[in-house]
């Protein structure tokens, strides 16, 4: 089959025939109908410090967010047969933990990430354990399959800070960010503050439902998120944009008793004044690795099925396997959304 493998230590990658996988105890194998690129398999791509310290072993085959078809399953896989579509969720827990036996395997001790620690998905085919294999309804096209599991991200962010008829703030409006913006609207707030440096993807906030966009190149989006709500400050914010000086921003927007939901992960440590920011504020601050297995993609799954949610906009490059390169290219110069890959 057809793959794009990350070789060695250089920049990219290559596409080559690969081997099928073969089947171990409790996987499936999945022939993929569509993948998406994350800011993860570029860190891999590009071979940078991260890539370096996660236990990425070399050769392998990259990606992990796809929308695929179960075409076999291995030995003692029971919740899913031949001919289920699945998407899939990059968590492998270990199943024996603290957190797997208490309702937490998305935080799993021994957590694995498919596509990082496991071939992954930009090939015909990949392999993967079937408790990450999670059917969806047949009306969510394969593409928007594909990004369920950044979705999910976004989708869980709202579920935590519980926006329904609050004004929520998302700060960081790439990928992820767009997708929280849907997932606020879907969820029904009432102010969406959408905040980036970059107008192309706050015009794409824009149409996604965002009630403000704040270019906080331009202004002091603290300062701004306190006028728009007539200085109370907003409910919660999600961050999305993993920089430093806009979450402090963050903080500095929200209201006295408001949370603060953290996606974006800053490539240096964040200080914070506690006492002002955290302590008198009353905040809560909610880190957010993923997923809930399953609760989130419940939620997902009902809300796309019954169109109450859309993200088609942040899809916004649709290309073959072969031209992963250029796909690649559009997603580190911020010049897109979400870019798909189609084997
Ligand atoms: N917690 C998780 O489970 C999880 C999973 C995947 C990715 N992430 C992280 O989430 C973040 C978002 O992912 P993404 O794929 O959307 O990344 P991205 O890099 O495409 O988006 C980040 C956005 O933040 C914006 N930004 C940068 N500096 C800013 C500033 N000062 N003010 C406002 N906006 C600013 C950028 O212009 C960009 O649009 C990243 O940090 C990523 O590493 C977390
Ligand atoms: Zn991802
Ligand atoms: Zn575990």
């Amino acid at each position: 089959m057809k793959a794009v493998v990350k070789e060695n230590a250089g920049v990219g990658a290559v596409l080559k025939d690969v081997e099928m996988p073969i089947l171990n105890e409790g996987e499936v194998l999945i022939k993929i109908k569509a993948a998406a690129i994350c800011g993860t398999d570029q860190h891999i791509y590009v071979w940078n410090s991260w890539a370096q310290n996660n236990s990425i072993s070399l050769p392998a085959i990259l990606g992990h967010e796809c929308s695929a078809e179960v075409v076999e399953v291995g030995p003692g896989v029971k919740n899913l047969k031949v001919g289920d579509y699945v998407a899939c969720d990059t968590h492998i827990p270990c199943g024996e933990c603290y957190q797997c036996r208490n309702g937490q395997q998305h935080i799993c001790q021994n957590l694995k990430l498919f596509g990082v620690h496991t071939n992954g998905c930009f090939a015909e085919y990949s392999k993967i354990p079937a408790v990450c294999a999670v059917k969806i309804p047949k009306s969510i096209h394969p593409n928007v399959g594909a990004v369920l599991e950044p979705l999910g991200t976004a989708v869980r962010a709202n579920v935590e800070v519980q926006s329904s008829g609050k004004n929520i703030a998302v700060i960081g409006c790439g990928p992820i960010g767009l997708m929280a913006v849907s997932a606020a609207k879907a969820f029904g707030a009432a102010g969406i503050f959408a905040v980036d440096i970059n107008d192309y993807r706050l015009g794409i906030a824009k149409k996604l439902g965002a009630t403000e966009v704040i270019n906080s190149s331009q202004v002091r989006s603290g300062d701004k998120l306190v006028e728009l709500t007539d200085g109370t400050g907003v409910d919660a914010f999600i961050d999305a944009s993993g920089n430093t000086s806009a979450i402090l921003d963050g903080f500095k927007g929200l209201r006295k008793g408001g949370k603060a939901a953290l996606i974006g992960l800053p490539s240096k440590p964040l200080e914070i004044d506690l006492g002002s920011q955290v302590v008198f504020k009353e905040t809560t601050i909610i880190g957010i690795h993923g997923r809930r297995m399953f609760e989130t993609w419940t939620v997902m799954s009902n809300l796309l099925d019954k169109g109450l949610l859309n993200i088609d906009p942040v899809i916004t490059h649709v290309l073959k396997l072969e031209e992963f390169d250029k796909g690649f290219d559009i997603a580190r110069k911020g010049e897109g959304g979400k870019v798909i890959l189609v084997p």
